[in-house]
């Protein structure tokens, strides 16, 4: 299988659990919307902010100690949007879990705080 690095990698802690001792649906979505920000800012330097994140399915829950990898790639570069997929991958055991996965669209925005077209850097 292809070697990948994923954008970013946390270990979660029992402050991020539900009263069912898994981790937060919340706790993941926030670091996905930050996965999907370090890929865009490849593309780009430019001020940008998440415009939309598609329907998340989860479909492994998360553990308290487990290592979570979030794999990017970007899949659209628009005239002022970038759109993202990001991977979310659990290490339990010696085995990677699929958690789930999904699409994001990041927007340029100029100083103005309006959509601008995407200066790839
Ligand atoms: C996202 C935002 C900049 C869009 O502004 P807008 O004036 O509606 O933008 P436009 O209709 O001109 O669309 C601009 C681009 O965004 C895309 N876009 C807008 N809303 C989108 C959505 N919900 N999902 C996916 N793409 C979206 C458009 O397709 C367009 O892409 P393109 O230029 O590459 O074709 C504006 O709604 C905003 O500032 N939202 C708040 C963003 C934010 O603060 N996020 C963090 C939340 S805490």
């Amino acid at each position: 299988m292809e070697k990948r690095d994923p954008a970013i990698r946390v270990v979660l802690q029992p402050k991020d659990t539900n009263k069912h001792g898994t981790i937060f649906g919340g706790v993941i979505l926030s670091y996905i919307d930050l996965a999907g920000a370090v890929e865009a800012s490849k593309t780009t330097s430019q001020r940008i902010v998440t415009a939309g994140i598609k329907e998340v399915d989860f479909k492994a829950p998360v553990l308290v100690g487990e290592v979570v990898s979030f794999y990017t790639k970007t899949t659209r570069i628009g005239r002022t949007s970038i759109g993202v997929r990001v991977d979310v991958e659990s290490t339990r055991g010696h085995q990677e879990v699929h958690v789930t996965s999904a699409e994001l669209t990041f927007v340029c925005l100029d100083e103005t705080g309006r959509p601008t077209p995407v200066v790839k850097t």
